[in-house]
């Protein structure tokens, strides 16, 4: 075949595609997860664009949301001590819920790729460093659907904060202050999900993205083992 054809018939390939999405029965959850500063909302976007171009229905979203419970979260960056321990961690499941119900749940069974950066592993990591317990949090979080894949991009606390103020121009936040980032990176690294995959988020974005699509590549292809064997 000549390059002209083969390249007219990779366009054709592709149109196809964008025009009947690639679907996945009960869909492919994926979720990011990770300290403040890792990368994650860059490699959420960079993972959700090579996918569509797959031929994929790709939901792309995040927690908090941008509803009304996620709004009164966002208002606890600014003041945390505004709530107690319990009410913060009650924000956060009553915003999961409505964005499960709303979003999430809808879009799986659509059999869309639903990728969100930030879920409940993020609850047990920060609201169990501000004293919650951890296994109270998991119980709270149990009825919400389980990612296929969650990937914890790691990176040094003091690395992430460099981050924020220098690429994001932003001062962190009082979730993000080191001592804090340092407890709930602790608290990441001693998850054991077997859903949990490991990559380290201060190599470049070329090569993190790499290696989240291997990761999201070796699920889909679980998924498609299973598909044939059901
Ligand atoms: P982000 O939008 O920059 O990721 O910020 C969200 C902040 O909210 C981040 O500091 C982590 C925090 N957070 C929790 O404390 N608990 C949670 O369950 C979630 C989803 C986020």
């Amino acid at each position: 075949m000549k390059t002209g054809d083969s390249q007219s018939s990779q366009l054709d390939e592709l149109e196809s595609a964008q025009k009947d999405p690639q679907l996945i029965p009960d869909g492919l959850f994926i979720v990011f997860e990770g300290i403040d500063g890792t990368g994650k909302s860059t490699q959420l976007h960079l993972l959700a664009e090579r996918l569509r171009q797959l031929g994929y229905a790709v939901v792309a979203t995040r927690e908090p949301t941008n509803g009304p419970y996620g709004q009164k979260i966002r208002e606890l960056f600014v003041d945390r001590g505004a709530v107690s321990q319990e009410e913060e961690l009650e924000l956060f499941i009553a915003d999961r819920d409505q964005h499960v119900k709303e979003i999430i749940a809808p879009a799986l069974s659509d059999g869309c790729v639903v990728i969100c950066d930030r879920y409940y592993l993020s609850t047990v990591a920060y609201q169990g460093a501000n004293g919650m317990d951890q296994d109270l949090i998991l119980k709270k979080n149990e009825d919400f659907p389980v990612p296929d894949l969650a990937i914890i991009l790691e990176i040094e606390p003091a690395h992430g904060i460099h981050r924020i103020r220098n690429q994001r121009h932003e001062h962190p936040n009082t979730f993000e202050e080191e001592a804090n980032l340092q407890k709930v990176a602790g608290i990441f690294s001693a998850m054991q999900q077997d859903y949990i995959e490991r990559i380290n988020g201060s190599d470049s974005i070329e090569n993190v993205h790499r290696f989240v699509f291997g990761a999201v590549a070796k699920v889909l292809a679980q998924k498609a083992t299973q598909q044939v064997e059901s």
